[in-house]
């Protein structure tokens, strides 16, 4: 993709001291209105916003037509632990399938989490009610990657913007709603004069800008972008991806940014979370997980990247993955990675490789010292693909 021009370096709210998880400070409060209240604290730039911790969702599998029985379960993500720090961008990336929606999901509430805790600003949410799930609700908001399918289509532009003004009139009252929805157009680069027509009048990158402003409609803090770009040309991906930081700039926003697209994640990411079968591999700053990982499955998709310049391909090995991803209903014992694993021992099927930072980097300021689940982790210089 054309390159988009990246946030000053100055602006970046992290350092690679930050910790992937760091300590929770809980709120304690007893009724709602203090629930409510604290919800609507500041959050200083580089603190964390959302900590999610020991996150489970396991979709119950079944057998049967009228009664139903459980025969097993999806273990769609098991045991994911990070934390998203205010102004900044986390990617996750992974294989079809390796829960990235699911987390989403989580996030925002549209799925239950069989375990496991969603911290924000100090409030577990998997936890929250009435006005302060409500309030919550506001503030983390969401854009999906089909443009296409995502938009009503007989709705107008203005009453999909719009929509959530509806369950929030606090935020834009009856009389005020045509200006603000145009405001949020020419915020995205669109003409507020297109607010009578339909998502089908629209090009897809077009589209996709119609959905930001829908999910910028509420001021939100935090914006879940799921495939954002995905679906797009490659030449509108650039567009959209320029258009997302300097919203994040203006509006001081905190993404949560999942693709499949390595390229696309480091553009835009100032941390990278690497996910395998419903777990996090991999986690550090974008320059640890680019030049310096040390998980060999993150080793194995990187290698998958094609890199233009023959010089920086020289000398280095390629790898390839073989096998297909293991069932998520029935993922391999110990590390999950191990069935496609060119390093695999006998410890990789029998103790699951924790999430740290490796014993001999811990303290060191090797770039390789950041957190990877593997017993055997260490740096390797991989050749990406012509
Ligand atoms: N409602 C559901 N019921 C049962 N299984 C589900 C459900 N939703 C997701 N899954 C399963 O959970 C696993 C993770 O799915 P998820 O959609 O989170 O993956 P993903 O990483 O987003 O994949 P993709 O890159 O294809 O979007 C998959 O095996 C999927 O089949
Ligand atoms: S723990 Fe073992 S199987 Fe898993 S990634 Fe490391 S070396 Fe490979
Ligand atoms: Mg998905």
């Amino acid at each position: 993709m054309a390159e988009p021009s990246k946030l000053a370096k100055d602006d970046e709210p992290k350092d690679d001291a930050t910790p992937n998880v760091s300590e929770v400070e809980t709120v304690d409060v007893t009724t709602e209105e203090e629930a409510v209240a604290a919800l609507d604290a500041t959050v200083e730039r580089g603190e964390p916003i959302l900590q999610v911790r020991n996150l489970v969702k396991h979709f119950p599998l079944t057998q049967g037509i009228l009664f139903k029985k459980q025969i097993g379960a999806v273990k769609a993500v098991d045991g994911v632990s990070f934390d998203l720090y205010q102004g900044e961008t986390l990617g996750i990336v992974g294989e079809s399938g390796c829960g990235k929606s699911t987390v989403a999901k989580l996030l925002m509430n549209l799925e239950q989490a069989t375990a496991g805790e969603i911290f924000y600003k100090g409030q577990d949410i998997t936890r929250l009610s009435g006005r302060a799930l409500k309030a919550v609700r506001r503030n983390i908001q969401m854009v999906f990657q089909d443009p296409y399918t995502s938009l009503n289509p007989r709705m107008t532009v203005g009453d999909i913007i719009g929509e959530p003004f509806d369950i929030h009139p606090e935020v834009a009252p009856k009389g005020d709603r045509r200006r603000k929805v145009q405001e949020l157009l020419d915020v995205v680069g669109l003409n507020p004069e297109y607010i009578n027509r339909y998502p089908h009048q629209f090009s897809g990158g077009q589209r996709q800008r119609i959905g930001i402003a829908r999910g910028l409609a509420l001021n939100p803090e935090i914006i879940i972008c799921d495939e954002p770009v995905s679906a797009l040309d490659v030449s509108v991906q650039a567009q959209v991806i320029n258009l997302m930081e300097r919203l994040q700039d203006e509006f001081n926003l905190s993404y949560l940014f999942i693709a499949h697209d390595l390229s696309i994640v480091r553009h835009i990411s100032d941390r990278v979370g690497v996910m395998y079968l419903g777990k996090i591999a991999e986690i550090g700053t974008d320059e640890q997980i680019y030049e310096h990982p040390t998980h060999p499955y993150t080793q194995a998709l990187l290698s998958a990247v094609p890199v233009p310049d023959p010089d920086a391909r020289e000398g280095r090995e390629r790898i390839i993955l073989t096998g297909d991803v293991p069932s998520p209903a029935n993922p391999p014992s110990g590390c999950r990675f191990r069935t496609r694993c060119w390093k695999a021992q006998d410890k990789c099927a029998e103790e699951v490789p924790l999430l740290a930072i490796p014993e001999r980097f811990k303290g060191t300021d090797s770039p390789a010292a950041h957190e990877s689940a593997c017993h055997f982790a260490e740096e390797k210089d991989v050749v990406h693909a012509a």
